[in-house]
């Protein structure tokens, strides 16, 4: 099957430890659970994207090594269709996840062999860009491999999406102008902000204000449809005046929805991935029955332990939510 959405990204072998609290400068603290398992931004959105039942490629690059080699068995085992650059020269990449009790995260990332993904290789990838709806990217490669995969996308008329995690410190307005949907977490929008327009904001009380700010906010950075998740406060949705997408309003916001946290890694990722998806399954229809659903299966993504593994499946979400 040729593909629908294609995740050009990271992967990342990630090492979660479990803790009462977060060990401070200096201590040494004892782990309450440890766990290792596939993850990376790109690999994470690609298997929320496909649990949706929705035809999803994965590029991306790895080393030639043992971590490289679990990932390859995870994709099989997943049946994720992945185009793997493996490189000989540097490592897979690898993480440090703490998780207190809250379930929230400390993350290091290592991205070795992600930052080193050829534009070469993305670009000989475009007969898969033939015949497919959407390009969703991420910012843990290097940018002239995601400057390469948003002008095949362009030539190919995908729809565009750019989850903007972490935001790269080179990232500039030009590579931003050329996406159609961003979804970037408070911190992001606030970084975005201040690199796109010059304005500074506080990102700790971007929740707090009214929607109608917010939607000035978000058109200051040029792109037609940007989505802020909010974490705890939910995601909120500013529309261009070009492009509503079917929905009625230009902004609004969603509340978040309730669920027993365990371990919010890669919630955002989660979000993302089914976000696109639903876009795809939904299609015709409004633009927040699509967000609605990525909002439920982030949602459920923190109930368990873990990233790529831990993404839901369309049946579980409508299960769970009636959808
Ligand atoms: O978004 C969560 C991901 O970010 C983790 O899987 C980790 O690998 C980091 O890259
Ligand atoms: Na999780």
């Amino acid at each position: 099957v040729s593909p629908i959405v294609i995740v050009v990204g990271s992967y990342v072998q990630d090492h979660a430890w479990l803790t009462d609290r977060f060990p401070q400068t200096g201590e040494t603290r004892r782990a309450l659970g440890f766990n290792t398992g596939p993850g990376g931004k790109g690999f994470n959105q690609a298997v929320a994207c496909a649990r949706q039942d929705v035809a999803t490629l994965f590029v991306g690059a790895i080393g030639n090594d043992h971590l490289g080699a679990i990932a390859q068995r995870f994709a099989d085992e997943e049946e994720l269709p992945c185009r793997w650059q493996v490189r000989d020269d540097v490592p897979t990449a690898a993480s440090s996840i703490v998780i207190d009790r809250s379930g929230s995260n400390l993350i290091v990332v290592n991205l070795a062999a992600n930052e080193h993904l050829d534009p070469a290789f993305v670009e000989a990838q475009a007969d898969a860009f033939e015949g497919a709806a959407v390009l969703l990217l991420q910012l843990e490669n290097n940018l002239d491999a995601i400057a390469a995969a948003l002008a095949l996308g362009a030539r190919h008329a995908l729809l565009r999406v750019l989850n903007p995690a972490p935001v790269h410190p080179a990232l500039d307005a030009m590579l931003l102008a050329q996406c159609d949907l961003i979804t970037p977490n408070e911190t992001e929008f606030a970084l975005l902000l201040e690199r796109i327009a010059g304005e500074h904001i506080d990102a700790a009380t971007l929740a707090a204000r009214a929607d109608t700010d917010l939607h000035l906010l978000a058109r200051k950075l040029g792109v037609e449809t940007v989505v802020i998740t909010l974490g705890a406060h939910g995601c909120f949705v500013s529309h261009g005046e070009h492009e509503r997408r079917g929905d009625t309003q230009a902004f609004y916001r969603l509340a978040p929805e309730r669920v027993k946290t365990v371990d919010s890694t890669g919630a955002g990722d989660a979000f993302s991935g089914t976000l696109v998806a639903a876009l795809v399954r939904f299609a015709g229809r409004p633009f927040r029955e699509a967000v609605v659903h990525a909002n439920r299966a982030a949602a459920m993504s923190t109930e368990i332990v873990g990233t790529a593994p831990a993404m839901p499946r369309f049946e579980a979400v409508s299960a769970r939510f009636g959808t």
